[in-house]
């Protein structure tokens, strides 16, 4: 049995998971049988998504109110995975982007970013894969972002916080394998979850045809998870889009990001 697949998840524990993708995983882990562990920052809103599951899928939701910008936030996540009835499935899903492009920044924010996006991700999958590979059995999933295969969201610091974490999936996958235990990158395109709003970005110029939804990214992250994939980038228009920025000459990337030059509120993608 492994927690790559959905069926055999016994318990996930899925940080950011009161909105959005997080929540589209909580969703429906439960849906497949999971006991779950949820992790945000605000508790009465984990309370409320708790006490939905519970009652709709009768399984046991433990809650963890936690800000995982912080080392003390990520600290009691990291005790839970390290003790207590064991995790299967860890969903490292909660990231922020900004709503300003690197020049009009602040070290305070670019900073606060990376402790979400990079040094979370790394505390929590080191805290989990301890337990996994000693038990033989557990993945990981990371959400990534389509952003960080090249520079589509010019002078800031979250595509290469994103390029940071498909790059570390995909290297610890290399090291847990061996263990049946598995680390996979998940990389949406553009997700309708209220993301953009949230981070103040203008969204307004973004065709209908280019969003997906979460529910749609979870299931193909769990099929891909299943089939053994190191990274899953979900939608066949993602999929184009990976292959072009990852083997488009640099030069033809600058030329078609040149239009954008000094926009104020970048895209996530
Ligand atoms: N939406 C997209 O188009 C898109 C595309 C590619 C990649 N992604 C990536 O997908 C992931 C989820 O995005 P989403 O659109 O689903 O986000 P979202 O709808 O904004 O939800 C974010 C979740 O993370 C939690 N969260 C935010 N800051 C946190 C912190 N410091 N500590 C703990 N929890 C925190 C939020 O709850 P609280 O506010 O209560 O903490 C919420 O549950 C992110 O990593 C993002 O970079 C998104």
């Amino acid at each position: 049995m492994t927690a790559g697949h959905p069926g055999s998840t016994r318990r996930a524990l899925v940080t950011g998971a009161t909105a959005g993708i997080g929540a589209a995983f909580a969703r429906r882990l439960a849906a497949d049988g999971a006991d779950l562990v949820l992790v945000a920052r605000t508790a009465d809103r984990l309370a409320e998504v708790a006490t939905e599951l519970t009652d709709r899928y009768g399984h046991r939701v433990e809650t963890i109110p936690a800000d995982l910008s912080t080392v003390d936030g990520c600290a009691p996540v990291t005790r839970r995975l390290a003790a207590g009835p064991p995790v299967d499935l860890l969903v490292n899903n909660a990231g922020i982007s900004l709503d300003r492009s690197f020049l009009r920044s602040s070290v305070e924010d670019e900073e606060r970013l990376l402790r979400l996006n990079v040094h979370a991700v790394l505390r929590l999958t080191l805290a989990a894969l301890g337990p996994m590979t000693e038990r033989r059995h557990g993945a990981v999933i990371n959400v990534s972002s389509v952003s960080g295969f090249g520079p589509v969201m010019p002078g800031s610091t979250y595509p290469a916080s994103k390029a940071w974490v498909t790059s570390f999936s995909e290297s610890v996958d290399l090291s847990v394998r061996p263990f049946g235990v598995r680390v996979m990158a998940l990389c949406p395109g553009y997700t309708a979850t209220g993301y953009h709003e949230r981070n103040g970005i203008d969204m307004s110029g973004t065709p209908r045809w280019m969003w997906l939804r979460a529910d749609d990214v979870v299931a193909e992250a769990l099929r891909d998870l299943r089939k053994g994939k190191q990274v899953s980038v979900p939608d066949w228009k993602y999929k184009l889009a990976v292959a072009g920025l990852r083997h488009a000459p640099r030069r033809l990337l600058r030329l078609a990001y040149r239009d954008r030059r000094g926009r104020v509120g970048p895209a996530d993608g």
